[in-house]
C-alpha cells in the first residue's frame, strides 16, 4: 500500500454557467474538484488549507476510516470547522472499499462546488470482476445556483420552507444543450464502436435524487459505494444525492451522437441536464442528437424503486459477504428509526410558511428528535476527553408511540419534533439491524440516509409500514453493501452491520435541505477491549473550536 500527498485549497474562483459569471468556492480552483486515484489499501495525506473567507471541513464519503474518525469530517460532528487562513491535515487510511467513492465538503452547504470523486483501483495484478474496459469516464452529476450559495443557504434557513429551485442540475460541471448560453460547453464522452468504458458516476447534487440514462444504450452497473455489485442491465438508473455508481457502457451501436440525459426525480419537473456521447469516426450526425426515450418522469416512483431494489452484491468467491445473522451469545441490537419533515412554529414570523404566512417553518427529524450541532463544540472531542454539555446519550431506538407511519391521519403529537444533540451509544462489535422507515407526514417524501464510518447491508426495502414478519423474506445471500441507502416515499429499509470501528459516526438524510431541518443523529460504537479495538489518539493539529 502507497501513500499519497495531496494539497487542497480551498479557495474562491470565478465560473460562468447559463448566461451569468459568480464566485464559488473550489478545491485548487477546479470545479468539479480533482478526481483523487488510489489502490485498495493505500493511504491519504490531506493538506487542507483554508484560503477562503469561511469556516470548511472536507468529508471523504464512503471512507470507513478505521479507529479514526478524526479525519471524517462533519462539522460540529468529528472536528470543529477549519476556519480562514487555517490548515488541517487529514489521514485517510482505506480499508476494504473499492470502485468509486468521493469526498465532499461538511459544513453548511458549501458541498454544493467542493467535491469530487476518489477512486480506488484494484490492487496490481488483481483484476476487476467484469471485462476490462477500454477506458474509464468519471462522472460527477451536480447542482447549481446562478445565486451566491451562501445567500441560497441564509434564505432558505430565514423562510423556513424549501430552498429556492436551483437554475440547473450539471454533468461534468455543465448544464448542457437545453440551458442558454450552455451549448457550446456540453459535456462529450468520445467513444470508439466497439469498445466497453467504465462510467464512475457520483450524485453530487444536493437535493435530488436524479434519473440517468443514454439514448439507445444499455448501463450494466458494476459497482455501487465503494463495492462490486452483480451486473445489472438497465436502459436507465436511479442515483441518491451520495450515491457513487460504477458502470459498464458498451460503444455498440452505430457511430453517431447520442444525448445523454439526467432528470428529476420526485420534485416537480425540470429541464433535462444533457451531455453527448459521441462516436468517434466519419459519419453524417443525427441533429439533434437521439433523445433518450424512456428516461423516467418526475413522479415514476416504481423506476426508482425498482432500481434500489434490484441491486446485489457480487457476492462471489474472490468477493464473499459477510451479513450479520445474529449469533448466539449476544442479541443483535435493534433498532427503528421514523423520519419525517416537520413543522415548528416560526420564531419571529418571517418564515415564508404557515396558514398566515409565516408561522411555521419546517424541521425533519428521527424518531421525533431533530438533530441540532452543538454550537460550539464537536461531538467526538466531547465524548474523547469527557467533557459534558455536548450532547446527550439518550437517542431512542424506536419513536416515542406507534402509529400507523404511513397512514393518512397521524398523531397530531408528531407534528412538532423536539430539538436536540442526542447520540445512540453502541457496545464494540454489536451486530446492529436498523430499520429506516419514511413516515408519510407532510405527505412523504425519499430519504437517501448515509451512515458515516461504515457500508451496511440493505437485506429488506419495501413499500408502506414496515412489521415485523418482514424479517422472513430478507435478502442474506447477496444483499448489497452500501453507504448510502434511498429510504422509498412512505416505505422502509432494513439495515444490518456489525459496530466495530470505534468512534463517533454522523448518519443523516443526503438531502441537504432535510439534514439542515435536523434529519440526522450520531452514533457512538464503544472501543473493544483490545488495544487493536480501540480509537487511535487525536491528530496534533485539530482545529480548534
Ligand atoms: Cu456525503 Cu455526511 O455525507
Ligand atoms: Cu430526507
Amino acid at each position: 500500500a502507497n501513500v499519497h500527498h495531496y494539497k487542497f485549497r480551498i479557495k474562491e474562483a470565478s465560473f460562468t454557467k447559463l448566461c451569468e459569471t459568480k464566485n464559488i468556492l473550489t478545491v485548487n480552483g477546479q470545479f468539479p474538484g480533482p478526481t483523487l486515484r488510489l489502490r485498495q489499501g493505500d493511504t491519504i495525506l490531506v493538506d487542507v488549507y483554508n484560503r477562503a473567507q469561511e469556516n470548511i471541513t472536507v468529508h471523504w464519503h464512503g471512507v470507513k476510516q478505521p479507529r479514526y474518525p478524526w479525519s471524517d469530517g462533519p462539522e460540529f460532528v468529528t472536528q470543529c470547522p477549519i476556519r480562514p487562513g487555517t490548515k488541517f491535515t487529514q489521514r485517510i487510511v482505506l480499508s476494504d472499499e473499492i470502485g468509486s467513492l468521493w469526498w465532499h465538503a461538511h459544513s453548511e452547504w458549501s458541498r454544493a462546488t467542493v467535491h469530487g470523486l476518489l477512486i480506488v483501483y484494484p490492487n496490481r495484478g488483481v483484476n476487476y470482476p467484469f471485462p476490462q474496459p477500454h477506458a474509464e469516464v468519471p462522472l460527477v452529476l451536480g447542482e447549481w445556483w446562478k445565486t451566491d450559495i451562501k445567500e441560497v443557504f441564509s434564505e432558505f434557513l430565514r423562510r423556513g420552507a424549501d430552498p429556492i429551485v436551483s437554475d440547473a442540475f450539471l454533468i461534468n460541471g455543465q448544464p448542457g444543450d437545453f440551458y442558454n448560453c450552455s451549448k457550446p460547453d456540453t459535456f462529450n464522452l468520445e467513444v470508439d464502436q466497439g469498445k466497453t468504458y467504465l462510467v464512475r458516476m457520483v450524485n453530487a447534487a444536493m437535493n435530488n435524487i436524479l434519473f440517468f440514462g443514454i439514448a439507445n444504450h444499455k448501463i450494466t452497473v458494476v459497482g455501487s459505494d465503494g463495492a462490486y455489485t452483480k451486473p445489472l442491465k438497465r436502459d436507465h438508473i436511479a442515483i441518491s444525492p451520495g450515491q457513487t455508481i460504477d458502470f459498464l457502457l458498451e460503444a455498440n451501436q452505430e457511430p453517431n451522437h447520442y444525448y445523454i440525459g439526467a432528470n428529476v426525480f420526485g420534485t416537480p419537473p425540470r429541464t433535462t441536464t444533457t451531455a453527448i456521447l459521441k462516436y468517434r469516426g466519419n459519419y453524417t450526425q443525427f441533429s439533434p442528437p437521439i433523445f433518450p426515450n424512456n428516461l423516467p418522469i418526475f413522479n415514476d416512483t416504481n423506476a426508482s424503486f425498482n432500481f434500489t431494489k434490484s441491486l446485489k452484491s457480487l457476492a462471489s468467491k474472490e468477493h464473499p459477504i459477510n451479513v450479520p445473522k445474529g449469533n448466539s451469545n449476544k442479541k443483535m441490537t435493534k433498532l427503528f428509526f421514523t423520519l419525517s419533515v416537520n413543522t415548528i412554529p416560526c420564531e419571529n414570523n418571517n418564515c415564508d410558511l404557515g396558514p398566515q404566512n409565516g408561522t411555521l417553518r419546517l424541521k425533519a427529524s428521527v424518531n421525533n428528535i431533530s438533530f441540532v450541532n452543538p454550537p460550539k463544540f464537536n461531538i467526538l472531542e466531547a465524548y474523547y476527553n469527557n467533557i459534558n454539555g455536548v450532547y446527550g446519550d439518550n437517542f431512542p431506538s424506536k419513536p416515542p408511540f406507534k402509529y400507523n407511519y404511513t397512514g393518512d391521519n397521524l398523531p397530531l403529537e408528531l407534528w412538532t419534533p423536539e430539538l436536540g444533540t442526542e447520540v445512540k451509544v453502541i457496545e464494540y462489535d454489536s451486530e446492529v439491524e436498523l430499520v429506516f422507515q419514511s413516515t408519510s407526514l407532510l405527505g412523504g417524501i425519499d430519504h437517501p440516509m448515509h451512515l458515516h464510518g461504515y457500508s451496511f447491508y440493505v437485506v429488506g426495502l419495501g413499500l408502506g409500514t414496515y412489521n415485523a414478519s418482514e424479517a422472513k423474506y430478507y435478502n442474506l445471500d447477496d444483499p448489497p453493501l452500501v453507504n448510502t441507502i434511498t429510504v422509498p416515499r412512505r416505505g422502509w429499509a432494513a439495515i444490518r452491520f456489525k459496530a466495530n470501528n470505534p468512534g463517533v459516526w454522523f448518519m443523516h438524510c443526503h438531502f441537504e435541505r432535510h439534514v439542515s431541518w435536523g434529519m440526522g443523529m450520531a452514533f457512538i460504537i464503544k472501543d473493544g477491549k483490545l488495544p487493536e479495538q480501540k480509537m487511535l489518539p487525536p491528530p496534533k493539529d485539530m482545529p480548534l473550536c
